[in-house]
């Protein structure tokens, strides 16, 4: 057994955690950038609390609530920016997914004179600021992953970076954060996190210790399946989908996403479905797709749902987000291509060529 296995971030899961342990943040200068992207972060209650801590602890701080949804690489280009001019020590990310990603970048940004396309060459001189993740969503794990997600219009898709310096250096989880997400966020965010789980689980750079991880992930999505369902989502069942969101995303830090991710991101870009929304159209067909190279596992993950077969994911994915919209020939192929584009699709556990992910996407059609 050889593997390795890399989690540099230290979590603290809970309830009122930001104001346990937020005099952490002392050790990481005088100055804060906080990015959000403008509205969960204040309805939350993350914001207020971290400016009550900061207050506490005399470090001041600016906002930059410009992040877009699924930003781009322009939109983080300012954030670095404006961090530079402000002189940030540190930055903390508050939000779903595309605030904590933005955070990592504006980091990098921020210590390095580059544009922000550059950012997906992975060799950045000097270290990036320190970063603080608090996700108000349950499904990216982004504050678990070196990950950072954008969105690259020239090349009509998203793209990541990530870098063993590009781990938060802490984590908080507050399930009550997360409270304030409607049914329909609570729901894609939750499938993200399934994704992550399972893609890792049949990743070819799967370790024993991921897998360990991801089970427990899909096994507490199954525990809230009927919950996403009938769209009663008490603080429990929302801790479980945290806890969830956390394990995919140190599974993800692991093995990295496959063919759901690559393919879903074409969704997002022109069809502007939501990331977690995109990835469950592709779930069901993905695992026919790989079945004949990780049957054992496959079981494995629907055995861990309660589900007794493929067809039972499906109906189970479609009760929750319905089916993906229609495509044009001329769109699938175009989609294949640019999945292909994506390094991630080297890592499914069956080799993968466009004519296959043009069959899924035509597959999976309402
Ligand atoms: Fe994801």
């Amino acid at each position: 057994m050889q593997f390795k296995f890399h989690m540099p971030v230290k979590a603290y899961f809970g309830e009122g955690c930001v104001k346990q342990y937020g005099s952490e943040l002392e050790a990481f200068g005088k100055k804060a950038m906080i990015v959000t992207g403008g509205s969960s972060a204040k309805t939350s209650g993350a914001l207020d609390d971290i400016c009550e801590v900061l207050k506490s602890l005399n470090i001041d701080h600016m906002i930059f609530d410009k992040v877009e949804n699924n930003p781009s690489t322009a939109n983080v280009g300012e954030g670095g920016a404006a961090a530079r001019r402000y002189g940030a020590g540190f930055v903390i990310g508050i939000g779903g997914g595309s605030p904590l990603d933005a955070a990592k970048a504006i980091a990098v940004l921020a210590t390095n004179d580059i544009e922000a396309d550059e950012l997906f060459d992975n060799s950045f001189k000097n270290k990036p600021l320190t970063t603080i993740a608090i996700p108000t969503t349950a499904g990216t794990g982004s504050e678990v992953t070196p990950y950072s997600v954008l969105t690259r219009n020239e090349a009509q898709t998203k793209g990541s970076f990530g870098t063993p310096d590009t781990f938060p250096a802490i984590a908080f989880l507050d399930p009550v954060y997360t409270e304030t997400q409607p049914a329909a966020v609570t729901v894609n965010t939750a499938i993200d996190a399934l994704s992550h789980c399972i893609e890792g689980y049949l990743s070819n750079r799967s370790t024993p210790a991921s897998d360990i991880l991801a089970q427990e992930g899909i096994r507490l999505f199954g525990e809230c399946k009927e919950h996403l369902q009938n769209g009663a989502i008490s603080r429990e069942v929302r801790g479980k989908l945290l806890y969830a969101s956390m394990l995919g995303g140190m599974v993800i830090a692991q093995t990295g996403t496959t063919i759901v991710h690559g393919a879903g991101y074409n969704y997002t870009y022109f069809k502007n479905i939501p990331h977690g929304r995109a990835n469950g159209y592709l779930m069901a067909e993905y695992l026919r797709f790989n079945y004949s190279h990780g049957a054992e596992k496959t079981d494995n993950v629907l055995a861990l749902l309660g589900l007794a077969d493929i067809n039972g994911f499906d109906a189970l994915i479609a009760s929750l987000i319905g089916r993906a919209p229609g495509l044009s020939d001329a769109e699938i192929s175009k989609y294949a291509a640019i999945t292909m584009s994506q390094r991630s699709t080297t890592y499914n556990i069956r080799p993968v060529q466009a004519q296959d992910i043009e069959d899924i996407f035509r597959k999976v059609q309402a």
